[in-house]
């Protein structure tokens, strides 16, 4: 696992998707796991701004996590966010995405279509996921097992209320659809960012606390090929940042 510490959130998303780009020119046709949130956010402007320069278009996504219930109508889904913030502005083509429907009657059929979907495509080649302030990677809550594949989630009560921050009015969050932690320790490569000073705290505990299925963000440390991309403030309670 490398860390990397950027001065703030401009560089960290400047520095992020520089990665992508490099990942992606080895691999045209990769698949992409891309998290939505409040934190790629910057990632994917950047993206977008560089679209003339990149040959993203050519490569397949695999939709990471989403809210049972909502679909890319719903504003404030995980669907609407990476459509909107990506797809849309790239003219990504749709046969070229596949993304959970969490609206499904059977949502453990989803589960079974994006898993086939990944091991279709030998494994994603590169994921890029955020950090709950409960450890929490995709929708995988405190308690998973590293091992996990796709599955249906129960919410934890931190993940119910930071995500009202994503919806105009107060909604009801009670279950996630999300890939397992196992899909991300068979991406080929796997990157997660944070930034802020919220995200301090679980960040020491990622990078300096003990491995273990309650902080799912340790994983980052198992994995073979994996990076943490952090600004000064979510580095702020490192020890090695701040001797
Ligand atoms: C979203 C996702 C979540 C977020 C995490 C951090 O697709 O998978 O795990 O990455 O909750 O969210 P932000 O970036 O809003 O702090």
């Amino acid at each position: 696992m490398e860390v990397r510490v950027f001065k703030d959130y401009e560089e960290l998303s400047k520095n992020t998707a520089d990665f992508i780009l490099k990942c992606i020119s080895n691999k045209p046709d990769a698949l992409l796991c891309l998290a939505a949130g409040d934190t790629p956010r910057g990632t994917y402007e950047q993206l977008v701004r560089m679209k003339n320069q990149t040959a993203i278009n050519n490569c397949r996504f695999v939709g990471l996590d989403e809210w049972a219930g909502m679909d890319e109508k719903d504003e404030g889904s995980c669907k609407n966010f990476i459509y909107n913030e990506l797809f849309y502005p790239l003219s990504i083509k749709k046969e070229n995405y596949s993304f959970f429907d969490a609206r499904a009657e059977d949502l453990q059929a989803e589960c079974r279509k994006a898993d086939d979907y990944i091991l279709k495509n030998r494994a994603i080649d590169f994921s890029l996921v955020g950090l709950g302030l409960n450890g929490h990677i995709g929708f995988n809550e405190p308690g998973t097992p590293f091992d996990s594949y796709s599955h249906v989630v129960e919410l934890d009560e931190v993940t119910k209320t930071v995500g009202q921050k994503y919806f105009k009015g107060e909604k009801v969050l009670d279950k996630g659809i999300t890939l397992g932690l196992g899909h991300m320790m068979e991406s080929k490569c796997l990157m997660l960012i944070a930034s802020g000073l919220k995200k301090a705290q679980i960040i020491k505990r990622v990078v300096e606390g003990d491995i273990s299925e309650e902080v799912p963000g340790t994983l980052m440390r198992i994995h073979k090929n994996s990076f943490i991309f952090l600004d000064r403030d979510a580095a702020s309670a490192l020890q090695e940042y701040n001797r």
